[in-house]
């Protein structure tokens, strides 16, 4: 029986360069996201091109009852899933009063709660499998505080910690727990946060979605815990380490405000 790797927020950005690098090792994959036609051509595309069965599910992983189907469907079905990349995330900037709770608590439910259900359900399936590999897709945000992107960086942080305590728990059910924490990154995600990627500084020097996704698929047969991909973004995760934390989050604080776009 063929096995599958599952990747949320699959239908374009690191998602979609994710599923490609594994469908290129030809991999079986299952690919999440909401946008039927955008799943639809993408595996259709991978397919073809690699040989591979990709199969896809639509759902909004913010709204817990269709998460809840998903994960009952997944749970109760025959396939058998040894790989499960916790991508799909969303941003949000400006400031966190002025947004209404219904942003602040879809970027929750998706970044945060919905990552932690599946890797509690399938953590638990892969135990019963023998073992199995969790990658969880968190950021350099998540290395310190983001104001003006609060939630966005705290929800980054949660991702990292969480990842790193399961890995220890895990450890001993031969199941893996690595983190992605790419820094920016050409995609989609920036329009969505309403952020000005050309008022980036080094907007220019961004990696690409592949470049981030090549660089964590080969991390990941290393089992390398915390997956950085960019010498640049090494460096600046190490920030935290040396700068005061007040003066950092001033700093990304200053840079996140010059960037939201109004
Ligand atoms: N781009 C960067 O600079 C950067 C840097 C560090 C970390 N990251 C992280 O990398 C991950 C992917 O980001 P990206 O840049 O590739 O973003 P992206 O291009 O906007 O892609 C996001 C993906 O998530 C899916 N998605 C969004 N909301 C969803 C929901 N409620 N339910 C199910 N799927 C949903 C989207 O598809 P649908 O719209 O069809 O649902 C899409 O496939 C995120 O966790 C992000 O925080 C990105």
């Amino acid at each position: 029986m063929p096995r599958y790797a599952l990747i949320t927020g699959a239908s374009r950005g690191i998602g979609l360069a994710l599923a490609e690098a594994l469908a290129r090792r030809g991999r079986s994959l299952i690919l999440v996201a909401r946008q039927r036609d955008a799943l639809d051509s993408v595996a259709c595309e991978l397919t073809q091109r690699f040989g591979v069965e990709v199969l896809f599910r639509v759902c909004d992983l913010s709204n817990p009852l269709q998460l809840t189907g998903l994960l009952l469907e997944l749970e109760q079905g025959e396939r058998q899933i040894d790989l499960l990349v916790n991508n799909a995330g969303i941003g949000l900037s400006g400031s966190f009063l002025a947004h209404e709770w219904a942003d602040e608590q879809q970027l929750l439910e998706l970044n945060v709660l919905a990552m932690t259900r599946l890797c509690h359900s399938l953590g638990n399936s892969m135990v019963a499998l023998g073992g199995g590999k969790i990658l969880n897709v968190a950021s350099l945000a998540g290395f310190q505080a983001g104001p003006w992107m609060s939630s966005y960086f705290a929800s980054k942080a949660y991702v990292l910690h969480l990842s790193e305590g399961l890995r220890e728990e895990f450890r001993d059910y031969g199941v893996t727990v690595s983190t992605l924490c790419p820094g920016p990154t050409r995609s989609a995600l920036y329009r969505q946060a309403g952020i000005a990627e050309q008022r980036m500084r080094d907007s220019k020097r961004m990696l690409s979605a592949e470049e981030v996704a090549l660089y964590a698929v080969r991390a990941l047969d290393k089992n390398r815990a915390i997956i950085i991909p960019g010498w640049r973004t090494r460096l600046l995760s190490l920030l935290p380490r040396v700068l005061p934390r007040a003066l950092l989050r001033r700093r990304v604080g200053r840079m996140n405000k010059a960037v939201i776009q109004r």
